[in-house]
C-alpha cells in the first residue's frame, strides 16, 4: 500500500483501474432480427456484437460506485491517499447535487476532499482526469492521489437509429504521481471545440437528440483538429519525428468508441489529415496503397482496443478508458515501455489528442481489474426482456438485491436517492 509523499513528481497518469458493466446483455443479432435489419448491418456496418442493458436500479451513481469500490479494494488503495473524486458524466441522476459526493459516501472516503461532476457529453470524464492530473502536476495535491469515474448509461430508446449502439457501463481511475499503468506525456495534448448540435440531451428529456451521420463528421473533424495540434507539439517535445507519419510512431492509438466502426473511420481519416497536413499529394495508385495501409494500421493499432467496446456497447465518458482497458488486458505486456495515443470526444463539441508510456508492471495492474470475470458474471437476456426494461421508470427501481461487491439505487425521498450494496 502506497503512503503520501509531499514532494512534487514530474510524472503523472493512471496508476490503476477498475470496471463496472450492468448484469444483463443483449446479443445485437436478437435485436437486428427483431427490428428486421440484416444482421450483418449492426455487426459488419457498426462492428457491434453485445450491448449492456442496465436496469433502474443500475444508474450512473450505482456504476460508479462499484467500479470505485472495486478500484480500492482490488488495488489495495488507502483511501486516506485520496484528495479528489470526481464523476465525469452525461447521466448524472440530480441537476446540483453531484454523483461524486454519492460515491464519496457510499465508500466512506475521508471529508478531506474535493468532490465535483465535470460534463461535456462523452468528453467529461477525460476533463476530470485532465483537471486531476493538472492538480497533482501543479503540487497542489501535495502527494495525494485522484479518483475519477467516468460513468454513463447510453440510451436512445427503442427502435430509433441509435438503439443497436446503446450500453452502459462505469470505468474507475487512480490518478497519482506514480501512474504504473500510462504515465501521460504533459504539455503535448492536443485539443479541439466547436459550437455544434451533432447530439444533445435537454434538461427534461430522458434520450437525447442525435443527428447522427452530421455527428460523425463532426468526431472525424475534432479528431483531425485534436491530432493536428498534439502532432506539432510532439514534435516540438521530441516525442515523435518531424518527418514521416508520426501516428505510426503510436504503438496504439484508443479511440472514443461510440461503436466499433466509428474507431475505423477515425483512423483512416486521420491518417488522411496526417497526410494532407504534411502536403503529401497522392495520385490514384498512392491512394489505393494508402486504403491497404490504413486497413492493416488499422488491425495493428487500434482494433486490439476494441473487444470491450464490441461487447458493453457505448458507455459515452468511460468509452476511451474501456478502450485503454481492453489495450492493456491483451497486451500489456508486449506494449511495457511504449508510448500509445488517445483520443476523447463529446459532442456538442471537445476533444482531446494525448500520448503517455505504458509502465513496466502494467500487465499485473490490469490483470486487478478481472476483466475477464466482470464480464463472465452477465447474463443474455432476449428481446422482450430488453423491451420490458427499457419501459420501467427511472425513478423506480426494481427490488433486486445487489451482487456482491456491487451498490444498486434503491428508491428516492423528494430526490434523496438510496443505495444498497451485496455483502
Ligand atoms: N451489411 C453490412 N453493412 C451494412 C448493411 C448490411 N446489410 N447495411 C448498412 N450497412 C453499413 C452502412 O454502409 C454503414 O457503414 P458505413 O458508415 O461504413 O458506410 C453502417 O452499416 C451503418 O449504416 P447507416 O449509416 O445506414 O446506419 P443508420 O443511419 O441507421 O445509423 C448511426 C447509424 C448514424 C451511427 C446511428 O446508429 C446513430 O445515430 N448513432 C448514435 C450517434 C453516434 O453514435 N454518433 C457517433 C459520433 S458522435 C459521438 O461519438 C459521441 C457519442 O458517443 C454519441
Amino acid at each position: 500500500m502506497k503512503a503520501i509523499s509531499n514532494q512534487v513528481s514530474s510524472r503523472v497518469g493512471l496508476e490503476a483501474l477498475a470496471v463496472a458493466v450492468p448484469r444483463r446483455y443483449l446479443a445485437i443479432e436478437d435485436l437486428a432480427v427483431a427490428r428486421g435489419v440484416p444482421p450483418a448491418k449492426f455487426t459488419s456496418g457498426l462492428g457491434a456484437r453485445e450491448m449492456a442493458v442496465a436496469d433502474p436500479g443500475e444508474d450512473t451513481v450505482a456504476l460508479a460506485a462499484t467500479a470505485a469500490s472495486r478500484l480500492l479494494r482490488e488495488s489495495d488503495v488507502d483511501p486516506g491517499r485520496i484528495g479528489m473524486v470526481v464523476v465525469g458524466t452525461e447521466t448524472g441522476v440530480d441537476h446540483s447535487k453531484a454523483a461524486a459526493s454519492y460515491v464519496q459516501g457510499l465508500l466512506g472516503l475521508p471529508k478531506a476532499m474535493r468532490t465535483f461532476d465535470t460534463q461535456h457529453a462523452c468528453y467529461g470524464g477525460t476533463a476530470g482526469i485532465m483537471a486531476a492530473a493538472d492538480w497533482i502536476a501543479s503540487g497542489s495535491a501535495r502527494g495525494r492521489a485522484a479518483i475519477v469515474i467516468c460513468a454513463d448509461i447510453a440510451r436512445y430508446g427503442v427502435k430509433t437509429a441509435g438503439e443497436p449502439t446503446q450500453g452502459g457501463g462505469a470505468v474507475a481511475v487512480l490518478v497519482s504521481d506514480t501512474p504504473d499503468l500510462v504515465a501521460f506525456d504533459r504539455g503535448t495534448n492536443g485539443v479541439f471545440a466547436t459550437n455544434v448540435h451533432d447530439f444533445w440531451r435537454p434538461l427534461d428529456r430522458r434520450e437525447p437528440l442525435v443527428d447522427g451521420h452530421y455527428s460523425i463528421d463532426c468526431y472525424l473533424e475534432a479528431a483531425a483538429g485534436a491530432y493536428r495540434m498534439w502532432r506539432g507539439e510532439a514534435v516540438a517535445a521530441g516525442l515523435v519525428p518531424g518527418e514521416g507519419m508520426a501516428s505510426e510512431v503510436l504503438a496504439r492509438i484508443a479511440y472514443h468508441v461510440p461503436f466499433c466502426k466509428m474507431a475505423k473511420k477515425a483512423h483512416v481519416h486521420l491518417r488522411k489529415s496526417e497526410l494532407e497536413d504534411r502536403g503529401v499529394v497522392l495520385d490514384e495508385a498512392a491512394i489505393a496503397a494508402e486504403e491497404i495501409a490504413a486497413a492493416a494500421s488499422f488491425e495493428r493499432q487500434v482494433a486490439p482496443g476494441l473487444s470491450l467496446a464490441a461487447r458493453i456497447g457505448n458507455t459515452y465518458t468511460a468509452s476511451l478508458y474501456f478502450g485503454i482497458a481492453s489495450l492493456l488486458h491483451g497486451q500489456a505486456a508486449a506494449l511495457a515501455g511504449e508510448r500509445i495515443g488517445m483520443f476523447s470526444y463529446g459532442s456538442g463539441c471537445s476533444s482531446e489528442f494525448f500520448s503517455g508510456t505504458v509502465g513496466p508492471n502494467a500487465a499485473a495492474i490490469i490483470a486487478r481489474a478481472k476483466l475477464d470475470d466482470v464480464l463472465a458474471s452477465r447474463v443474455r437476456i432476449d428481446v422482450a426482456e430488453y423491451e420490458r426494461i427499457m419501459a420501467l421508470a427511472a425513478s423506480e427501481p426494481v427490488a433486486e438485491s445487489p451482487a456482491s461487491g456491487t451498490f444498486r439505487f434503491t428508491g428516492s425521498d423528494e430526490g434523496r436517492r438510496t443505495y444498497a450494496t451485496g455483502a
